[in-house]
């Protein structure tokens, strides 16, 4: 399939500029990531809370300017442009936020907010923007009447559809899916996952899926990038990654992992969670590394193949095979 999104080397500064008397504070929460996508794959970004997903998401969509790196949309170049035009030539992709609630205005019936997506983009007839709405809320499994509702009277799960209808009313070509079962319980979660896989085929969607939850994403995802600390330290085909895991971390990640027949995770990952104030020397993960050497303290790891389409960057990932 030809790629659809590329970011190469991207890296995202974030922080307070400096004022009179106030020196500048700015993090790296995004350090030298690539990645490439192809057209209609499901491609999952995983990692602890803090590692800069969602950062790595609001630069891909243009909302975060990118101190460095390229991104490339169907093979033109998209960054390195102010964020208004940034943003237009991204249109293309969408994001279904983090927290649903609050991409959805609370004093506004879901329907309106729907309406106003439309109307913004420039579908300016009233009957057509109503059984696109209508059509599209039968798509995400809801009825015609929850146009009425406003965001306080949806479940978790509901508003994710609504949210999910807002922006396949814009028709993407990818969808930027921020914790999309975060906060569900199993079941929702799992009809919420059903539903994602029939929008990707019905619509031809491209999905970037960030979750913190290996089990989420080992279903859904054809490939996944594991970031540690704004970087990606392994990236694979999810079938290879999952069963033959290259990086300390990404193991580690999946032993404390909840199992897919329901059995409880195992122990939780050892360390204190990272903090991008105190990027350790050398390889980031060393102080939490159970095999750390000496070498993994002084030198970052070069990324090496681990198999086809498959890297990691680890000083030590063959002895750990
Ligand atoms: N506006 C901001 N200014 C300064 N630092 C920020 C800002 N937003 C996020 N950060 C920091 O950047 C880092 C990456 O945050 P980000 O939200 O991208 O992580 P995440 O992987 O999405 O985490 P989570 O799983 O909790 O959603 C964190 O250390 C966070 O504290
Ligand atoms: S480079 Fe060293 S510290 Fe880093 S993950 Fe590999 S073994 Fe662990
Ligand atoms: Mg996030």
């Amino acid at each position: 399939m030809p790629e659809l999104l590329r970011a190469e080397a991207l890296t995202t500064d974030l922080g307070r500029r400096a004022g009179f008397l106030r020196p500048a504070v700015s993090l790296r929460a995004v350090d030298g990531v690539t990645l490439s996508i192809a057209e209609g794959e499901a491609f999952g970004v995983v990692g602890e809370s803090g590692c800069g997903k969602t950062t790595l998401a609001r630069t891909l969509l243009g909302l975060q300017r990118e101190a460095a790196g390229e991104i490339t949309l169907a093979g033109r170049r998209v960054s390195g442009l102010a964020p208004a035009e940034a943003r237009r030539l991204r249109a293309d992709i969408q994001y279904v936020h983090q927290d649903p609630g609050a991409a959805l205005d609370p004093w506004w019936r879901v329907g309106a907010t729907l309406d106003e997506g439309l109307r913004i983009h420039g579908v300016g007839d009233a009957a057509e923007r109503a059984a696109r709405i209508a059509e599209m809320l039968a798509a995400v499994g809801l009825d015609a009447d929850f146009g009425q509702r406003y965001p306080h009277e949806l479940s978790g799960g509901q508003q994710r559809r609504i949210g999910l209808a807002r922006i396949l009313l814009l028709r993407p070509k990818l969808v930027i899916l921020d914790e999309p079962t975060a906060g569900l319980d199993l079941s929702v979660q799992a009809s919420v996952l059903r539903l994602l896989a029939e929008l990707r085929a019905r619509f031809g969607l491209t999905y970037l899926f960030i979750s913190h939850d290996l089990t989420v994403v080992r279903r859904v995802c054809d490939r996944v990038a594991v970031m540690y600390l704004g970087q990606v330290v392994e990236e694979g085909p999810a079938e290879a990654l999952f069963a033959r895991p290259a990086h300390p971390y990404t193991r580690a990640l999946l032993a404390a992992a909840p199992h897919l027949d329901g059995r409880a995770a195992g122990p939780s990952l050892p360390g204190e969670p990272p903090s991008l104030r105190r990027i350790p020397a050398g390889c980031r993960f060393h102080p939490r590394c159970t095999r750390a050497s000496a070498l993994c303290a002084a030198q970052t790891p070069p990324t090496e193949a681990a198999g086809p389409a498959h890297h990691v960057a680890c000083h030590h990932w063959r002895e750990a095979a």
